[in-house]
Formats: C-alpha cells, sequence, structure tokens
C-alpha cells in the first residue's frame, strides 16, 4: 500500500470553496491530511468540504473573511480543538486584481497584501504542492 505523503498532518486551507484552494485542498485531504477548509462564501465551504470528505477524506469547514483576526483565531482553534494540532497552513485566499499602474487605487493594493497574511502559523508555497 503506498504511503500517503500526509498523512498525521493538519492543514489549514484559506479561500479554498473554489479554484486553486480547493484542489490544494483536495489533494491534501487525499494524501492523509485532515484538513480545515476556509471560504468568505459559506456555501461554497460547506460544499467543498462535503466534497472532500465524500471522497474518504477527513475536511471541516470554517467560513468566514481571513482578513479578519478573528476568523484567522477559529481557524486555529478548530484545527487545534478538533485534531490535536496545526502542521501546514496555504494562505491562499485573495482577489486577482487588474489595472493600470500608474492611476491603481492604493487601497485595493492594502487590501490585496492584507489578505495572505495567516500571522503565528508556518506556511508553505503553493508550488510545492502542486509540482
Ligand atoms: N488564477 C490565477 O491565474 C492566479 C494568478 C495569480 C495569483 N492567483 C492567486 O491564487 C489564489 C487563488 O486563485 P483562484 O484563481 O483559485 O481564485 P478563485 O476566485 O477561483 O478562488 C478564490 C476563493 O477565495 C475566496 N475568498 C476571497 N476572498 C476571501 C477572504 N477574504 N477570505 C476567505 N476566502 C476568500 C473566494 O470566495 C473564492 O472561493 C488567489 O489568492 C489569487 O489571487 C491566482
Amino acid at each position: 500500500m503506498a504511503i500517503k505523503e500526509f498523512n498525521n498532518k493538519v492543514a489549514i486551507v484559506s479561500g479554498a470553496g473554489q479554484g486553486i484552494g480547493f484542489e490544494i485542498a483536495k489533494q491534501l485531504a487525499a494524501q492523509g491530511a485532515c484538513v480545515v477548509l476556509n471560504d468568505i462564501d459559506p456555501n461554497l465551504a460547506t460544499e467543498a468540504s462535503q466534497k472532500i470528505s465524500s471522497e474518504g477524506s477527513t475536511c471541516i469547514a470554517v467560513a468566514g473573511d481571513t482578513s479578519e483576526p478573528d476568523i484567522i483565531q477559529k481557524m486555529i482553534a478548530t484545527a487545534v480543538e478538533t485534531f490535536s494540532k496545526l502542521d501546514i497552513v496555504v494562505a491562499n485566499a485573495g482577489i486577482t486584481l487588474f489595472g493600470d499602474f500608474l492611476t491603481y487605487p492604493g487601497v485595493l493594493v492594502d487590501h490585496y497584501y492584507l489578505l495572505p497574511l495567516l500571522p503565528g502559523t508556518r506556511h508553505i508555497k503553493i508550488w510545492q504542492l502542486m509540482a
């Protein structure tokens, strides 16, 4: 039997209701990790975590905006209370912005850089999981 790469690991993936984050959460779970899946959209978060759980993996949803410190605390508390530890954080939640560099509104740039912050945890790079 093949050894799963993330057996006994506990991971948080933010912005994982769809897209890249969902695929990261799914792959981590398929490789044995217990996943706390976040999305700002509660329906997306619930549906995504149910999809992953239905494939025999362990995944629970914590909905909320990851630019809010309370939500970050809640995700970490959920991981530690449910699975007794936290090994991996994938700060994927974000928005893709397009615009002209010289006229770009500063407030959007501030928001863009705020989102990926999940303080006090160990981050891994997305490319490590997708390679
Ligand atoms: N797709 C690309 O080509 C591309 C390129 C460069 C960077 N990125 C970055 O990769 C990440 C994922 O991209 P994607 O294409 O999968 O995006 P996506 O829009 O498909 O998915 C992003 C998810 O994050 C959620 N989200 C947004 N803001 C949130 C918040 N504050 N808190 C919690 N959840 C939030 C959304 O509801 C959505 O479900 C983003 O950070 C994006 O900026 C994507």
